[in-house]
């Protein structure tokens, strides 16, 4: 199958009532293992690339490799999704090299660390919406902001510091046109997002729920969903590392958000995560090795599993098969015919 649109993927999600997962990969392996987990669960999937994703791969190995990984598994819808762009430019390149769809988080400033205004924010996704949607791409817009930084992008703070208001959900979604809304409601990237198992007075699912009531059509994303789990932490740990006791989000947490209108789930912690414990406990049984794939084939293996556990969670698998791929020049057609709707429906409060 050719890569296909996130939208296409995400509406296919709302009609069978599941979630995708947004898997974050920077090599092949992590491709490989992507794919390998999609076709083990049946599961159409998103793949995604962050700028600092495109600096270390180089923006055309990271797109020859996604066109190789949607030439080898025909069965298997697949999206490339541009995480977290910081500006108009950002999107517009990604869009230039063949990106799928987009994210424009304008809720920071293009440093990636400043908070921007709402109108700021209004104003740039705005803008990648009207390049974007001509050209058949579609449009992840981000309201509130998420806590941590990860490689120098995040505002830093709790992720209780700006969490998404739902009547500016509301105004931004029939502002803007996004095809998808990702919120802050207490998570951060990265593995410290809690210091204990989350409880709804740091984990707002409770605004997930209002938002999905006033915007009930509208494809919601969260961020910083990795589940960071206690046995991926452990074997990190037991091979010498050094991760502080932390808790990520609870998968039943994030089923909660599905059935209230998730459709788009990020996750890279628990890849990374997966990666390294199974590096360290190859470094550490075996340290006379030094054939990179004798550490990196059960590195790929132990992220096709967190992976495959997660598509199953997200009631993504078993889906691979249920649609055809919708060419982007259609979905282009779409997006101006209006058969594609940009506007949402709103709920009243
Ligand atoms: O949103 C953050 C993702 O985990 C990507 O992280 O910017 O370090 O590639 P990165
Ligand atoms: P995690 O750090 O929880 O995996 O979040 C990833 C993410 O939100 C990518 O945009
Ligand atoms: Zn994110």
């Amino acid at each position: 199958m050719p890569l296909v649109s996130t939208r296409q993927l995400l509406d296919e999600a709302a009609k069978g009532g599941y979630g995708v997962g947004a898997f974050n990969v920077n090599n092949m392996e992590q491709i490989q293992a992507i794919m390998e987990a999609a076709k083990e669960t049946n599961s159409p999937v998103i793949i995604q690339a962050s700028r600092g994703a495109r600096a270390y791969a180089q923006d055309k190995y990271l797109y020859h490799l996604m066109l190789a990984a949607a030439e080898l598994y025909p069965e298997i819808p697949v999206a490339m999704h541009l995480d977290h762009g910081n500006s108009y430019e950002t999107c517009v390149s990604a869009i230039e090299l063949g990106f799928t769809s987009v994210m424009m988080d304008g809720s920071l400033k293009p440093d990636g660390k400043t908070p921007a205004t709402f109108e700021e924010n209004v104003a740039v996704t705005k803008k990648v919406v009207d390049y974007a949607h001509p050209r058949g791409i579609a449009v992840e817009g981000e309201i509130g902001v998420l806590g941590g930084v990860e490689d120098g992008h995040g505002a830093g703070g709790s992720g209780l510091d700006h969490v998404t208001d739902p009547d500016q959900a509301v105004e931004f979604a029939e502002r803007t046109g996004v095809d998808s809304l990702a919120i802050a409601i207490g998570t951060s990237h990265g593995a410290y997002k809690f210091t204990k198992k989350p409880d709804g007075s740091v984990l707002k699912m409770d605004l997930l729920i209002k938002i999905h009531h006033r915007l009930p059509k509208t494809h919601l994303v969260m961020h910083g969903s990795s589940s960071v789990p206690q046995d991926l932490q452990d074997i990190v740990n037991k091979f010498g590392g050094k991760l502080k006791q932390t808790w990520g989000v609870p998968v039943e947490e994030i089923q909660l958000g599905i059935k209230n209108g998730v459709r788009k789930v990020n996750v890279d912690t628990d890849s990374r995560l997966a990666i390294t414990g199974a590096i360290r406990k190859v470094f550490v049984e075996t340290p006379e090795k030094f054939d990179p794939r004798d550490y990196l084939k059960p590195a790929r293996a132990a992220m096709q599993k967190v992976v495959a556990l997660r598509m199953t969670q997200f009631g993504q698998a078993g889906h691979a098969g249920d649609y055809k791929a919708i060419s982007i020049a259609d979905i282009a057609k779409g997006y101006k015919d209006g058969t594609l709707s940009t506007k949402p429906e709103v709920a009243k409060k």
